[in-house]
């Protein structure tokens, strides 16, 4: 069992093994009173099974499925990805080797799931959409979400250093949303809003960079130029 304890000055985390040391490790810390009838409540609610006094409380759970016969369409994108590519000093405009291993945890994250059936990424973003007719998870957002955000984020890591020869310098992270899109169309059309947006994007970085470090201007002078 873990207890994780934070304050504004810092996390303190404590693991004790088995049921015995539980007592000790809230004596330890200074838990006692304040978690002592939380978690023998939690125990004892599990020996009382369902229709206990608690039950009531899987009414807050709200119901996120989505709406049947349309394409649901998961995104993740890197959090903080501006600060991360500098800090893991990432080539500009593109990165190969960042572009490849996103790919790679992609390919993890289809291999996962076989009701995906098309991936589009760019940048720090990656977009999967799931078969019209699928049923996993009851076709449940958060938990569709969460899972590829997860396991993309864990594929990421796992596979940097085939990619990187430097060792990451802190956890990267990755958001996730869920956008339904009812009819062909609209799927196609938002993946044309991706790419165009990763052509503008390109556009943009290539001749910014290019001003940089072929032209010797300052980031500031190019900015001044007004015209990209
Ligand atoms: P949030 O997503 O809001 O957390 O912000 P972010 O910092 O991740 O920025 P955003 O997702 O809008 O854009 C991605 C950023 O990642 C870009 O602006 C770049 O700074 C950086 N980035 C992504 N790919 C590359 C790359 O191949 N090379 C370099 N140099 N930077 C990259
Ligand atoms: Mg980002």
């Amino acid at each position: 069992m873990y207890i994780i304890v934070k304050n504004n000055f810092q996390i303190r985390t404590t693991c004790f093994e088995g049921f015995k040391s539980m007592k000790a490790a809230l004596v330890s810390t200074k838990l006692h009173h304040l978690y002592r009838n939380l978690i023998w409540r939690s125990f004892s609610t599990k020996f009382a099974m369902a229709n206990s006094k608690f039950e009531y409380v899987r009414n807050f759970e709200t119901d996120d499925r989505c709406l049947p016969n349309t394409w649901i369409v998961v995104r993740v994108d890197g959090r903080g990805f501006h600060k991360f590519s500098e800090k893991h000093e990432f080539a500009k405009p593109n990165d190969k080797r960042s572009l490849d291993l996103m790919g790679k945890a992609a390919g993890r994250v289809m291999t996962e799931f076989k009701e995906i059936c098309l991936a589009y990424g760019q940048s720090d973003e990656f977009s999967f959409v799931f078969k019209r007719d699928m049923d996993l998870h009851k076709r449940r957002a958060s938990k569709l979400m969460t899972s590829v955000a997860s396991i993309f984020t864990s594929a990421f890591v796992f596979h940097w250093p085939q990619f990187f020869d430097i060792p990451l310098k802190y956890p990267p992270s990755f958001d996730g949303r869920v956008v339904l899109y009812p009819s062909t169309q609209n799927l196609r059309d938002y993946l044309s809003w991706r790419q165009a947006d990763c052509h503008i994007n390109n556009l943009y970085n290539t001749a910014f960079w290019t001003l940089v470090l072929k032209g010797n201007l300052t980031n500031a002078e190019v900015i001044s130029l007004k015209v990209l």
